[in-house]
């Protein structure tokens, strides 16, 4: 056929297989082979029916998402898309569809269009669309509720989840699961159903009820997809199409599909959700680090300090299946850490997230103690003790006493220097920073820091981890705050001076929230803890630089003992069930305070406080571009929709910064550097591109994210 589509026979049955690695995306080329495949199975009387499989570890993970650029930058012509050929291939003789790895999206498209469809029972099939911010666009939404019914085709096309091969056959998605050879299996399937008549998906309509037996479905579906998936286009133009299957003919329920998904697809939604998607799988390539670094394989692991943080990282060791001994300094710590984290797994347990056996075999991989005995067998320590330089250096110490000569040793700091950490131990190279977000066991992000030592054997082994614990590892430089919390304090610093200016908390935080963002500045505050930040500033005043304006009101709330939610009240009062309450009695302490300290009072729209706050990032995000703390732009996008909030669906900061056009921001930003002084002096990374009408996503830096 092609170099990517093959062409062989068992007898009567024609094999057609897809190789087009690493994921046998469809690609043009790939949809040509098929195409001239079935033509010859057609031609040909010897063959009585096919199996369609693919080579290497999966079936077909969909359309390729890289076409899709080309396609709304004018390169290539939209063309006329799958639907023709997926139509042939009902058309043709039966096709047994053969899967294992992963049939997503167009992948799933075509498995739906054979006649019956066997999979292997570790298969995956979904229709991930919506999380490029499109929507299924070879006819997913009209043969998906064909198959398994309105109810879980709307669920599959506006969430975007996979299901399992075996829920897949509870739900007629699939005809059998194949336990051995997927290939032989298939096979010995299609001799059975070969000569009968093609079953076409397009004809089954008996699952799909009408438009009006339906109408609860859809509306609850529209209830939940504009609460669960805020501001996003894509899942209300899923429910749409799949609604049109309910009312429309087969034929014309495509129709509407297709202007659905070009609709989606020249969105800003769907370029910006399609940058995450490639930037998260970028941030693992690391210029002076070659895939084949050699890296340790961490088996076993230990953590120190049983707190907030240590906790919920023993919880993601044991949840990838690793056994980790949890050490703290003492018994009452160590209870109180093993009964939350017993407490965290019960309510996922309740909620029906995780099975009671799933968690009894986690927590069998957690071993609490006091000692370091036995750390000596550990492949990787993380120390997740109190913030402070000497505490964690005394703990290094014993580390370095302790543990084996290729033991991995990690610090989980926010702030402090990994170079002196590692300064402690003997083995400065195996010393690095693996600052997980919190809740560890919930945010994906896992920033990765890199001492001036630290060996690339030790980055290598930090970034395949992170892979190991479900986390998308991003490498960063060693500085005050990393990347994520450096640039998050001048996000967070802009929020308060809004309420230092006349701006309530509450319209600060709803601006935000309207933006996108999980939850407002103050709001965070509140549930990181207001004392976290007012320790921090009291030990850095020193270097405050004299007659630069510093917020005051924040330090004032935590001299009233107001910490946010751990003490009841913060920016917002807190009920038993931590609801924030908006506080008038702070708003008018602020306004007092904001005037004895001569703050001028005004009125702020909504729209001066996201710009004041999401460009301070922008601001920041390019100086660490600028000293090679990041790698790329996209790394600083990925780092703050996967550990702060911010809406994939913008892109993250950067991007976003690029959508709106770096000239307009940068014109923005000296308004305010004109009107609020020197701490909105532009970055000069942001004068250059914005002068040379640059975007960051073409700038490629100097690419070091070392210190
Ligand atoms: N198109 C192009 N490239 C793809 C791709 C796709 N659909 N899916 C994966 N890739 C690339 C990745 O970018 C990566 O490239 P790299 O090695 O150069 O970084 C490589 O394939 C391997 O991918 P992963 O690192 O993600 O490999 P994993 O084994 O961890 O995961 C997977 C495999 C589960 C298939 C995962 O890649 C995935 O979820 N892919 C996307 C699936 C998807 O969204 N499909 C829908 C596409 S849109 C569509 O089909 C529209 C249709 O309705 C018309
Ligand atoms: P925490 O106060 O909840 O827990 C610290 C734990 O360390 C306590 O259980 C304490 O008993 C234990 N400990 C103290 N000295 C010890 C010693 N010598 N040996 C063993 N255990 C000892 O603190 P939290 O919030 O978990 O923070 C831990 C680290 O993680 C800090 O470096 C912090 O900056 C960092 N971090 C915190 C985040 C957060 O949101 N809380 C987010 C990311 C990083």
């Amino acid at each position: 056929m092609n170099d990517v589509v093959q062409l062989t026979r068992d007898r009567a049955i024609a094999i057609i297989t897809i190789n087009n690695p690493p994921v046998n995306a469809l690609s043009p080329a790939v949809a040509e082979g098929i195409a001239s495949a079935i033509e010859q199975v057609g031609k040909d009387d010897s063959i009585a029916a096919g199996v369609l499989i693919g080579a290497g570890r999966t079936f077909v993970a969909g359309a390729d998402i890289k076409e899709f650029g080309k396609i709304t930058s004018g390169k290539v012509p939209r063309g006329s898309g799958l639907l023709p050929l997926l139509l042939r291939i009902e058309d043709s003789k039966p096709v047994v569809v053969a899967i294992h790895g992963a049939a997503f999206g167009g992948g799933l498209e075509l498995a739906m269009a054979g006649h019956y469809r066997v999979a292997a029972p570790s298969a995956q099939l979904g229709q991930p669309e919506v999380k490029l911010g499109i929507i299924p666009g070879a006819g997913g939404t009209q043969r998906l509720p064909r198959l398994v019914g309105v109810a879980k085709a709307l669920e599959m096309c506006t969430e975007g989840n996979p299901i399992s091969a075996e829920e897949a056959l509870l739900a007629g998605l699939v005809d059998q699961l194949m336990a051995s050879d997927l290939l032989s299996g298939a096979i010995a399937f299609a001799r059975e159903v070969a000569g009968k008549p093609g079953r076409k998906t397009r004809d089954r309509n008996d699952k799909l009820s009408s438009a009006e037996g339906n109408a609860q479905l859809f509306a609850a579906a529209r209830e939940r997809a504009r609460s669960r998936q805020r501001g996003r286009k894509a899942p209300l133009a899923a429910i749409d199409a799949v609604e049109a299957a309910t009312r429309l003919s087969f034929e014309e329920g495509c129709q509407v599909e297709r202007k659905l998904f070009d609709d989606c697809l020249f969105s800003e939604q769907s370029k910006a959700l399609i940058h995450i998607f490639f930037g998260e799988r970028e941030v693992s390539k690391i210029p002076d680090i070659p895939k084949e670094t050699p890296a340790l394989s961490v088996n076993s692991a230990a953590v120190v300090g049983a707190g907030t943080m240590g906790g919920g990282i023993a919880m993601v060791f044991a949840n990838a299946g690793v056994p980790v001994l949890l050490k703290d300094a003492d018994r009452p710590a160590l209870d109180r850490g093993i009964a939350t984290i017993q407490k965290n797994y019960l309510s996922s347990v309740k909620r029906g997230r995780l099975t009671q056996q799933f968690v009894d075999e986690r927590l069998a991989l957690i071993r609490p103690t006091l000692a370091y005995d036995d750390f000596g067998a550990v492949d990787m320590v993380v120390e997740a003790v109190f913030e402070g330089m000497a505490l964690k250096k005394e703990v290094f110490r014993q580390l370095d006493r302790v543990c084996s000569k290729g033991a991995i040793l990690a610090t989980n700091t926010s702030t402090l220097d990994i170079d002196e950490i590692a300064s402690a131990t003997s083995r400065p190279e195996a010393v690095l920073g693996t600052h997980f977000f919190s809740p560890a066991n919930v945010m994906r992000l896992l920033e990765i820091v890199r001492g001036r030592r630290t060996s690339k054997e030790a980055i290598a082994t930090g970034m395949q981890l992170s892979r190991k614990l479900g986390k998308v590892g991003v490498l960063v430089g060693n500085c005050r705050g990393f990347v994520g919390n450096r640039m998050f304090h001048h996000y967070v610093r802009e929020s308060v001076f809004l309420v230092e200016e006349g701006a309530s908390p509450e319209l600060v935080d709803k601006a935000l929230y309207d933006f996108g963002m999980a939850l407002g500045p103050l709001a965070t505050g509140d549930l990181a803890g207001l004392d976290v930040g007012w320790r921090i500033r009291k030990e850095y005043r020193h270097l405050e630089k004299p007659g630069v304006r510093q917020p005051i009101v924040g330090d004032r709330l935590c001299e009233l003992g107001r910490f946010g939610q751990k003490t009841g009240a913060g920016w917002y009062k807190y009920d038993e069930s931590r609801r924030a309450i908006p506080d008038h009695e702070v708003n008018a302490l602020v306004r007092k305070w904001a005037i004895e300290a001569g703050i001028p009072q005004r009125e702020i729209s909504a729209q001066e406080i996201v710009e004041r706050c999401i460009y301070a990032l922008v601001n920041e995000g390019c100086r660490v571009l600028d000293e090679g703390i990041a790698l790329r732009a996209a790394d600083i996008d990925v780092i703050y929709v996967d550990g702060y909030g911010f809406p994939a669906f913008r892109g993250g900061p950067m991007w976003y910064a690029d959508t709106v056009g770096l000239r307009n921001v940068y014109d923005r930003i000296r308004d305010f550097h004109e009107q609020f002084g020197e701490l909105w002096e532009p970055a000069p990374l942001l004068t250059r591109l914005a002068e040379e009408d640059k975007t960051f996503a073409n700038f490629v830096g100097q690419q070091t994210a070392v210190a």
